[in-house]
């Protein structure tokens, strides 16, 4: 992969991000074949990588869309996706917003009571409800989205006042949705999770489906291994079918993971700029590059570990490096203590598994464009978004 990588760094010019849709195809299906319980309705969190093609290539597989805006759900409509396929979780939606999401006809997923309560008001026969279970998962504080910390979801001790509103209105609560967390590697938490949301689904008697959120995790570090993802199906095929059985009917099964189907597949190449070494025994050697946390932020929010190769001088002799970005933050730093190929001014870094939450949080800060981005699929090579240009970015404020 290597030499395509640099082909594609001198062609399109770094940053440049680049997404492989075999891998996001092959997990997806591999997702659909993990998960045995019917039926099932897989919907992709979009907020992961809204890169239409990309998005596109997930639908395909049957996916529907998980979406969290009023953009998102704008995105996912163009992309073609059937609007009983879309859920929209909101989090402290405006009431324009909700007025919008009625009109597109979308299920809106209520992070709280009083949206459910003004849902009822506004007339909406049908919503969802995201419940926190008090569990929560993930690979960093941030990314936990249950339990006692987190602003998400309606607690799942509320459920009576959530049958509160039904019985009060025409509402009918037909989905019960639960989302713990990003990035979790072990099922365990997400397992106990899904029995805390069934035992609130029970006393819904109006449900048509049970979402246990995303969340699932990729291995990032070498150490990390995969999710064991046949384990993670198993369970919740099986809960579904206890469930289920006891509750008169079988629901559809709801999944909707984003970092899983998409990191592997992204990559996110730059350009040293520059290399020096701090005098002194515990003088630190910087590799500088052409790219920072303006486009992939998670090392710096999450103190996240992403793969590093050096695809210029594979075979260099190893060097300690901190590969470090061109913003002007000290917090800009990609990796710290990273054995490379001894990194040269011109050499293309490759940095792994940025596929998900990278170009998807990408901001324009010290005026710096956002980089471009290509899609391959087989031999083909398709641009997915030009590289922004300064004048873009200047011309976007009134003078
Ligand atoms: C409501 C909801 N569902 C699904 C996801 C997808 O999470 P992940 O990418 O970890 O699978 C998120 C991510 O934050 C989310 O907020």
């Amino acid at each position: 992969m290597s030499r395509p990588l640099l082909d594609l760094a001198a062609r399109f010019g770094t940053p440049l991000y680049v997404y492989d849709l075999a891998t996001v195809r092959a997990r997806a299906r591999a997702l659909l074949a993990a998960v045995t319980w019917r039926p099932f309705q897989p919907l992709f969190a979009i907020k992961a990588n809204p890169v239409p093609a990309v998005a596109q290539a997930i639908v395909a597989e049957g996916f529907g869309v998980d979406a969290v805006s009023p953009g998102e759900v704008a995105l996912a409509l163009r992309l073609g996706v059937d609007s009983a396929k879309v859920l929209y979780t909101e989090n402290n939606m405006t009431d324009a917003e909700q007025t919008a999401a009625l009109a597109q006809n979308v299920l809106v997923n209520c992070g709280s009571l009083d949206r459910l309560q003004r849902l009822a008001q506004a007339g909406a026969t049908r919503a969802a409800v995201r419940f926190n279970p008090d569990i929560g998962a993930g690979a960093h504080e941030k990314i936990c989205t249950a339990g006692p910390l987190t602003k998400f979801g309606v607690h799942y001790s509320l459920v009576d006042q959530v049958r509160a509103v039904e019985r009060g209105s025409a509402l009918k609560v037909v989905g019960c949705h639960m989302h713990i967390g990003s990035g979790f590697l072990d099922a365990d938490a997400f397992v106990r999770a899904c029995g805390v949301l069934l035992s609130v689904a029970r006393q819904l008697p109006n449900l048509e489906f049970i979402d246990f959120g995303g969340g699932l995790g990729i291995p990032y570090k070498p150490d990390d291994g995969p999710i064991d993802l046949a384990r993670v199906g198993a369970e919740v095929s099986r809960l579904m079918a206890e469930f289920c059985a006891a509750y008169g009917r079988p629901l559809e099964l709801r999944l909707e993971p984003g970092r899983f189907l998409v990191a592997e597949s992204g990559t996110l190449l730059t350009t040293v700029t520059s290399v020096k070494t701090n005098p002194g025994p515990d003088g630190r050697t910087f590799a500088g590059c052409d790219s920072g946390f303006n486009h992939l932020v998670r090392p710096t929010m999450y103190g996240a570990y992403h793969r590093i190769a050096n695809l210029s001088r594979p075979d260099a002799a190893p060097q300690k490096v901190d590969v470090v970005g061109n913003i002007c933050e000290s917090g800009d730093i990609f990796a710290r203590d990273r054995m490379l190929p001894a990194p040269q001014p011109g050499d293309v870094l490759a940095i792994g598994d940025a596929g998900a939450y990278g170009s998807a949080m990408a901001s324009t800060y010290n005026t710096r464009p956002l980089p471009a981005e290509v899609v391959l699929d087989g031999d083909l090579v398709r641009l997915a978004r030009r590289r922004q240009t300064v004048d873009e970015l200047l011309s976007a404020w009134e003078w």
